[in-house]
């Protein structure tokens, strides 16, 4: 994800940390960082002018605020302690106050005519919050400290397995995502994680009556409505757009249950998983079912027919790594020695995959990244300290301070996601010369799907040239392979990128209560994803924060978003490039065109409505499947082909 708080502005609050070089005259103590606005102007006339010098007043303050409130996020993601919840929850209650203020403000504006367009859009983008703060101090405050709480409770959870056998979510992960494990150690990890989320049931529920007091405060019905009102068309459109979209897309969904529920029910039998049911959801390889990659292996087409084993080939040079180090350091012998060095051989290899990924944009000809990326960044899980692991993006200063913060593990699915939070930082080192309020993605969606489309060029024979995999033969099997592997990442996510705000929506506008926050859960998940909980689930259990986009307030219709009109950017750069071949073969790197392509929609911004800086790329205006289904058709018809005569489907979807 991209980092944009809980209470920040989706739009440009991205972060600044105070480096430790500060330039000459720039003071650092938070007083003089602090969240009042910069002019002295409490009240502006309602006229055009006085809309210009509002717009750029709130842009001063974002230059001047951004740093010490990224500082205060940063330090509380990257060091998990009371003391650094306390500083960002206060960083985040003068933001929010901020905010709340300028929002409040910017009503005398309702209704003035002859706006300039841009000034009237700056507006647009500054009630684009997805953390609507009541006006009052006390509940500020009261917000900020359970935001703060709910991030650090997902960051420091952990499932003690007996006295002094704590698993952090990257150890719990190593056993849920692995099939190799018994359905009974990936169900005990399942359960383990989903208990850390029952802390922070109570926080959630207050903290939705002080968002939809804010957002009425707004005008708006409630949270889920403002968070809608982010994409340059009305709200009720939003909701349309996005069921017009799943309803493309769903048939494919449909057609790989109905595969993997079959290979599945094979080798567990009926008993754990139904031959026309609901899959358990402790068995797809992922803690949410959200990506199925790791169970690629029991699903594979035509076993053996491609080498595909990135994983493999990470480990492996991790491991030489770990030789490496270890033959240099020969008189460290210690077991605490030992995991020094191991975790030296990790940071290394986290580098070398970042490097992979950066190259792949230098390739398109976009700037290698600045220095203080590399000595900045936090790319692994540090031994000494709790942090938040969930990979985020972040642009501390708005000028060049650009981070990434990732525990990367020599493995397939972080090779993505470095390249996926690439994206992130590419676009806001290309916007960065725009005013704060347009340093941001034409809507959240695009911000997802910058590094995603890049992924998408990580084709088997891309692979083969940078070493990750053994030689590709042209083969129709293999293609049939390839796409089953990017399939069950991101066919599956599909439904998962809807559900999640579905649920929240709904709990924003009452129609799910705290009495059936679970339970409203699972309906959602067993609607759209065809999952079942593998064990009893009662409203004790908060099942929703058990995901870091929720316990985090991350909106998160984004990432549905991104996953279909990522295939439409990808389309649209291979034209650039004049490949003219199958589109789920096509690979854009070192292809100038395309990259100045995707550098020109970068530049954009926030700038102008989304629809235009989409048309611009792909001539269309609308977002849209189609290139997601062209790019699936092979594996389409070998579904199809291999479930006839089968029942599909689960019932009630
Ligand atoms: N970038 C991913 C997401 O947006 C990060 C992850 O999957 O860990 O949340
Ligand atoms: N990165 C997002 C997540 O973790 C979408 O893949 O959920
Ligand atoms: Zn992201």
């Amino acid at each position: 994800m991209r980092f944009a708080t809980a209470f920040m502005l989706t739009s440009a609050l991205v972060l600044a940390a105070c480096g430790e070089k500060k330039p000459e005259g720039q003071t650092s103590d938070a007083q003089s960082a602090t969240a009042t606005p910069t002019a002295a102007a409490d009240s502006y006339p309602a006229t055009p002018e006085g809309a210009d010098k509002f717009v750029a007043d709130v842009n001063a303050d974002l230059k001047r605020m951004q740093p010490y409130f990224s500082s205060a996020q940063w330090l509380q993601a990257t060091y998990i302690t009371d003391d650094s919840q306390l500083i960002a929850a206060r960083a985040t209650e003068e933001y929010l106050a901020w905010q709340a203020k300028r929002i409040e403000q910017s009503k005398i504006f309702n209704g003035v005519q002859g706006l300039k367009p841009e000034t009237a859009r700056a507006i647009m983008l500054l009630k684009n919050v997805s953390a609507p703060a009541p006006s009052d101090p006390k509940l500020q405050s009261e917000l900020a400290t359970i935001l703060s709480r709910m991030e650090a409770n997902y960051g420091a959870g952990k499932w003690c397995r007996a006295p002094n056998d704590c698993l952090n979510l990257s150890d719990i992960e190593k056993i849920i995502d692995d099939p190799k494990q018994t359905p009974d150690a990936r169900l005990a990890a399942w359960k383990g994680w989903h208990e850390t989320a029952r802390a922070i049931r109570k926080d959630y529920q207050r903290f939705v009556e002080l968002v939809n007091q804010g957002a009425k405060e707004m005008g708006k019905a409630d949270a889920g409505e403002v968070w809608r009102s982010g994409y340059d068309m009305p709200p009720a459109a939003f909701a349309a757009e996005t069921e017009r979209l799943w309803t493309q897309v769903k048939p494919l969904y449909n057609e790989l249950h109905c595969y993997v529920r079959g290979k599945l029910n094979a080798k567990y039998g009926d008993s754990v998983v139904p031959k026309d049911g609901l899959i358990p959801a402790h068995l797809l390889g992922n803690m949410w079912a959200q990506e199925w990659s790791n169970i690629y292996p029991l699903v594979e087409p035509y076993p053996g027919v491609a080498a595909l084993d990135v994983t493999a080939a990470l480990k492996k040079q991790r491991d030489a790594e770990f030789a490496r180090i270890r033959a240099e350091n020969r008189s460290q012998t210690t077991p605490v020695q030992i995991a020094e060095l191991s975790h030296q051989a990790d940071a290394d290899e986290s580098v070398k995959m970042a490097k992979v990924a950066e190259d792949f944009y230098t390739s398109l000809g976009m700037p290698s990244l600045p220095p203080s990326f590399w000595e900045k960044s936090m790319l692994t899980r540090p031994r000494d300290r709790d942090v938040v692991c969930h990979a985020s993006a972040w642009d501390l200063n708005m000028q060049g301070d650009v981070r990434i913060k990732m525990c990367i593990d020599p493995k397939e699915e972080d090779l993505i996601t470095i390249h996926h939070e690439l994206g992130h930082i590419y676009y806001d080192l290309m916007y960065n010369p725009l005013p704060p309020i347009f340093q941001d993605a034409a809507h959240d969606g695009f911000h997802e799907a910058i590094g995603d489309t890049i992924t998408l060029s990580l084709t088997p024979a891309h692979l083969h040239r940078i070493g990750l995999v053994g030689p590709q033969k042209a083969d129709p099997k293999a293609v049939i392979n390839a796409q089953m592997k990017w399939a069950v990442a991101k066919i599956v996510f599909l439904p998962w990128g809807k559900l999640v705000d579905q649920w929240r929506w709904k709990v924003f506008s009452g129609e799910v209560t705290p009495e059936n926050y679970n339970a409203a859960w699972w309906k959602l998940r067993e609607d759209y994803q065809g999952v079942a909980p593998p064990t009893e689930r009662s409203e004790e259990n908060f099942d929703p924060g058990a995901k870091y986009h929720v316990a985090g307030n991350t909106p998160y219709t984004r990432y549905f978003l991104s996953f279909i009109i990522q295939f439409q950017f990808q389309k649209a750069l291979c034209e650039a490039a004049g490949y003219t071949g199958p589109l789920n073969e096509c690979d854009v790197y070192g292809n100038k065109e395309a990259g100045e392509r995707f550098m020109a929609m970068l530049k954009a911004g926030a700038s102008r409505p989304w629809p235009e800086t989409l048309e611009k790329l792909t001539g269309t205006r609308q977002m849209d499947g189609s290139a997601l289904i062209e790019y699936f058709a092979p594996l389409m018809a070998y579904l199809k082909e291999q479930n006839e005569g089968k029942q599909c489907g689960w019932g009630g979807q």
